[in-house]
């Protein structure tokens, strides 16, 4: 059971994270089959476009920490990085639908994404440092490039829950749209680009997206180099297991 449904109708493939009873948390086989649904999307011709969306209240809460915590990721061809590099080099647009908790991985995967709609009960958050971590997906690079360094450092260092609203005022939303309307708005936007000439969508996003690529991927291995080695690290052990244990983390014993 990997908790991910696919299905694709009218040339929209929709990735549903479904995972409720955690948050809809990620662990590696849900980042695989996430990853295996994009790249299935970008082989199938009757694919024009992609849709990512959680539940109505429930977008993710990122990385399962208890996955985290017995399976590590290790290395470049372990699931979240093929999610990671599938979601950044994806060819065919991308459209998320975000509700409720967007956190980690929930609102870094959002950079990659063409067009973001989020719910006003969306609360989207970078908790790296605040679990002994790095940024991931590159947005040490990108989102210092889309809201402006100071923006990007208050995100990343202090690690705040947002809304939506100032995810829309920082240029990471397209649009918040109500809660009752947010799915069948992305659905529509969606279609629409699907009657759209594919070709031409396809060069314009390679177009927009070529000048940074490569400094994309560079970004995303040297965040995994260091993300990898802080999860080793015993102020991430105290953070999950905080998490897990439901107590304050305490890092006063941390040099
Ligand atoms: N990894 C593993 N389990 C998670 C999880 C995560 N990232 N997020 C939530 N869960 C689990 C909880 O452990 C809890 O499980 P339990 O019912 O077996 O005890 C269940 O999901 C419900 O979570 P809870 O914290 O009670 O819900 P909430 O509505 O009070 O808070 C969040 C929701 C998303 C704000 C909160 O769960 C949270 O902060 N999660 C961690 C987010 C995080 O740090 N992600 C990693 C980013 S790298």
């Amino acid at each position: 059971m990997s908790h991910i449904l696919s299905q694709t109708k009218d040339g929209v493939a929709r990735i549903e994270i479904d995972r409720p009873d955690k948050k809809n948390a990620l662990t590696a086989a849900m980042y695989q089959a996430m990853a295996d649904a994009i790249r299935a999307a970008e082989a199938d011709a009757g694919v024009r476009v992609v849709l990512i969306h959680g539940k109505p209240d429930l977008f993710t809460a990122g990385n399962d920490l208890q996955d985290f915590l017995d399976n590590p990721p290790r290395d470049d061809d372990r699931p979240v990085f093929q999610f990671l590099y599938g979601i950044s080099q994806a060819t065919k647009p991308i459209v998320a639908a975000v509700a409720g908790a967007a956190v980690g991985i929930g609102t870094t995967m959002l950079l990659h994404c063409d067009l973001v709609y989020a719910a006003p009960n969306a609360r989207l958050q970078l908790p790296f440092v605040n679990l002994g971590l790095v940024p991931e997906a590159a947005s040490s690079l990108l989102l210092p490039a889309l809201a402006g360094y100071q923006r990007a450092a208050e995100l990343l260092l202090l690690g705040e829950p947002f809304s939506a609203h100032k995810a829309k005022e920082i240029g990471l939303v397209t649009e918040v749209v109500p809660e009752d309307q947010l799915f069948d708005f992305a659905l529509a936007q969606a279609r629409k680009l699907a009657g759209k000439p594919a070709a031409s969508l396809r060069l314009t996003k390679l177009l927009m997206k070529q000048g940074q690529a490569a400094a994309v991927a560079q970004r995303i291995k040297l965040e995994s180099d260091h993300f990898g080695e802080r999860l080793k690290s015993p102020e991430a052990k105290e953070a999950f297991n905080a998490f897990l244990e439901k107590r304050k983390p305490d890092f006063s014993k941390f040099g």
